[in-house]
């Protein structure tokens, strides 16, 4: 067999100016978040069915292709981004949901951006805030589902990959940074922890509960294979999480043993109907806050030429 990666920058090769054809920074684009390759200057886009060993994206939302460009005044940072990622819950195996964060390690990225829409399970998350995480809680991966289950997966492969700093310090600093010099207003950026779960059903109101007593602020169905991998290629990871819906987590079950006892002594109970959240939901406020995401995606990466 060939090897992909070779087949893959040979081809790129023929398209891309030697420049981009290096970048520096990857970004990972979440749900209703691709117009983060609108900062990228000079950009060259290539589907995901021009390469080998991507899959494609299924979801709505989600662009399938990479796009190569600069970022920055000057001579600028080149990048490439992922429009569109792979999730398990679509039927991808784990080595083709983290292939293109081995495949951007292999073109010498060195920090990776990660995108994502997620749940909002600490209840001062407002719709709309962007949480720059600092750890997670990975189900999956303590059960079973983890991308380095096997044999070593890449150069700098150690058996026991640590993940207790997995989330890089600096990006952290430059995402406050980057936000304080943007003037965005203080609570548009917050810190959390994110909850990994694999979908694609979202969770029960126990669930819910659960992983919030758990720790968790967030909750969603991807980024942690990819944050997994990137640490496996010794990749500096920021992940940025866009608040899109709140978890509702009722305080406890609501008796329907007590609501008929109270109905048949005249006295009902006024029980509001539990709401759910919707991908569309998700795709709208991705859409709305999208701006604010570009922006301080692009001002991390401009402060970093300077790193
Ligand atoms: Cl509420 N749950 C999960 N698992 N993923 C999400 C979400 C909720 N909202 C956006 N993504």
């Amino acid at each position: 067999m060939t090897d992909p990666f070779a087949s893959n920058i040979e081809s790129l090769s023929k398209r891309l100016p030697p420049r981009l054809l290096a970048p520096r920074v990857g970004i990972v684009c979440g749900s209703g978040l691709s117009n983060l390759a609108e900062s990228l200057r000079d950009v060259v886009l290539v589907p995901y069915s021009d390469l080998e060993g991507f899959g494609r994206s299924t979801v709505p939302g989600h662009k399938s292709t990479l796009a190569f460009g600069l970022v920055g005044d000057g001579e600028g940072v080149p990048v490439v981004a992922m429009l569109g990622r792979f999730h398990p819950y679509e039927g991808h195996s784990l080595s083709t949901v983290t292939y293109p964060i081995r495949f951007m390690a292999h073109l010498g990225v060195k920090d990776l951006i990660i995108t994502n829409a997620a749940g909002a399970l600490n209840p001062s998350l407002a719709v709309g805030t962007i949480v720059v995480i600092h750890d997670h809680i990975a189900l999956p991966l303590m059960t079973g589902l983890n991308p380095l289950l096997g044999p070593p997966t890449s150069a700098k492969h150690e058996r026991f990959v640590p993940l207790s700093s997995a989330y890089s310090r600096p990006l952290r600093l430059a995402a406050f940074r980057t936000a304080h010099a943007l003037q965005l207003s203080s609570d548009s950026l917050a810190e959390g922890t994110y909850a990994w779960v694999s979908g694609p059903t979202y969770e029960t109101p126990a669930e819910g509960r659960f992983l919030r007593a758990a720790g968790a602020d967030v909750v969603g169905m991807s980024t942690v294979p990819e944050v997994v991998a990137a640490r496996d290629e010794g990749l500096n990871v920021l992940v940025l999480s866009l608040v899109t819906n709140k978890v509702v987590i009722p305080d406890g079950y609501r008796s329907i043993k007590e609501e008929v006892e109270a109905e048949l002594i005249g006295r009902p109970i006024e029980r509001p109907q539990t709401p759910t959240v919707s991908h569309e939901e998700v795709l709208i406020v991705g859409k709305q806050k999208a701006g604010v995401m570009k922006d301080l995606v692009a001002g991390i990466i401009a402060s970093l030429r300077n790193a």
